[in-house]
């Protein structure tokens, strides 16, 4: 049986993924919030223990490594430089060691943000972050090139869909607005290729059964170039909340970090593997349609997210 190290497994995308192990044996990390599914076997562990981390891979040798722990752009706040520093890039330094060490396959979820912006940017194309998230997001897909030997980077897009955890996603803080009659203001004039969150855990689990023994980068997103305004508004129009409620707004007015205007990904790679993600509209009407399923998770702590 395969055996998948995932770290991250309590957040916004590894919940989604320990949901749909089906005949991998999944030791699940995390740090505060335990993973609900059946399917995987939680363990409890600091990554910044790398004492703790070293002795996890002696013990289970991995045939792959799935790394999504770190700090994303809504967290960024909550801490200082050196730690974010410390847990994108340098934790993904050691895991990379690691990974090379017991020859497990590491998939590493960086960002579309590394790239300078741009339309069809395949991932031959420049790269120039503009925040410190996207910098230390570069700065460790840097560490797995000089310390991996067999892994995947996927420059992941801004993911959509409902959270299943206590970490709580753009889309989830829209959704309750809009459910709770409040206005949403979503910039207009910032464009990425949203990937569906459910998408993104089935595909990286699809990863694990190619059998790869390579080094690649490839961009992990949907096919449509949107605004945050468009998915608002378009979740707006399927679940039937007032569409008066979604309000544009200009990312020229968010102060908090720089941030890319045109980031439209090339999805040739993905096209190649079968990747191929369902359109927008089509996984709001099946967010619709399993609405009772994500129901519990809908919760009003706005803070989380
Ligand atoms: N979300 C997006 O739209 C997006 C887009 C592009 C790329 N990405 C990348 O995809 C990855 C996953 O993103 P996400 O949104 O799923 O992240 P997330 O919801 O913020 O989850 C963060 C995870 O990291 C774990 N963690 C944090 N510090 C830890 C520590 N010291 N030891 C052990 N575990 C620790 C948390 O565990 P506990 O909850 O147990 O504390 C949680 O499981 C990230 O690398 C992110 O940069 C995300």
């Amino acid at each position: 049986m395969t055996k998948i190290l995932l770290t991250g497994s309590s957040g916004y995308l590894g919940s989604h993924i320990c949901r749909f192990v089906e005949n991998e044996k999944v030791f699940a990390l995390y740090k505060n919030n335990r993973p609900a599914s059946e399917k995987v076997e939680p363990v409890q562990i600091d990554l910044l223990n790398s004492e703790d981390l070293n002795f996890l891979f002696r013990e289970i040798k991995p045939d792959y490594i799935i790394h999504l722990a770190g700090i994303i752009p809504s967290q960024i706040s909550n801490f200082d430089e050196k730690f974010i520093f410390q847990m994108n890039v340098e934790l993904t330094k050691q895991i990379s060691s690691l990974s090379h060490t017991f020859n497990s396959f590491l998939i590493f979820t960086s960002s579309d943000l590394v790239y300078d912006e741009g339309d069809d940017i395949n991932e031959e194309h420049p790269l120039k972050p503009v925040n410190f998230y996207a910098h230390t997001k570069l700065e460790a897909e840097k560490a797995i090139n000089k310390y991996g030997k067999f892994f995947m980077i996927l420059r992941t897009a801004l993911m959509y869909g409902f959270s299943i955890s206590s970490h709580k996603s753009f889309f989830d803080y829209a959704f309750i607005q809009l459910m709770n009659g409040k206005e949403v203001k979503a910039f207009y004039d910032q464009f990425r290729n949203p990937l569906f969150v459910e998408e993104a855990a089935k595909f990286i689990l699809m990863l694990t059964q190619i059998k790869l023994r390579n080094q690649d980068v490839m961009n992990f997103c949907g096919f449509e170039k949107l605004s945050r305004y468009e998915m608002v508004l378009r979740t707006a129009e399927v679940f039937n909340f007032h569409l008066e409620l979604v309000q544009k707004e200009s990312c020229d007015n968010f102060k908090e970090y720089k941030m890319a205007k045109n980031l439209s990904l090339n999805f040739n790679k993905m096209k190649k593997l079968n990747f191929i993600p369902a359109p927008y509209i089509n996984n709001l009407k099946y967010l619709k349609e399993n609405f009772e399923i994500y129901k519990p998770f809908l919760s009003p702590d706005l803070n989380k997210m």
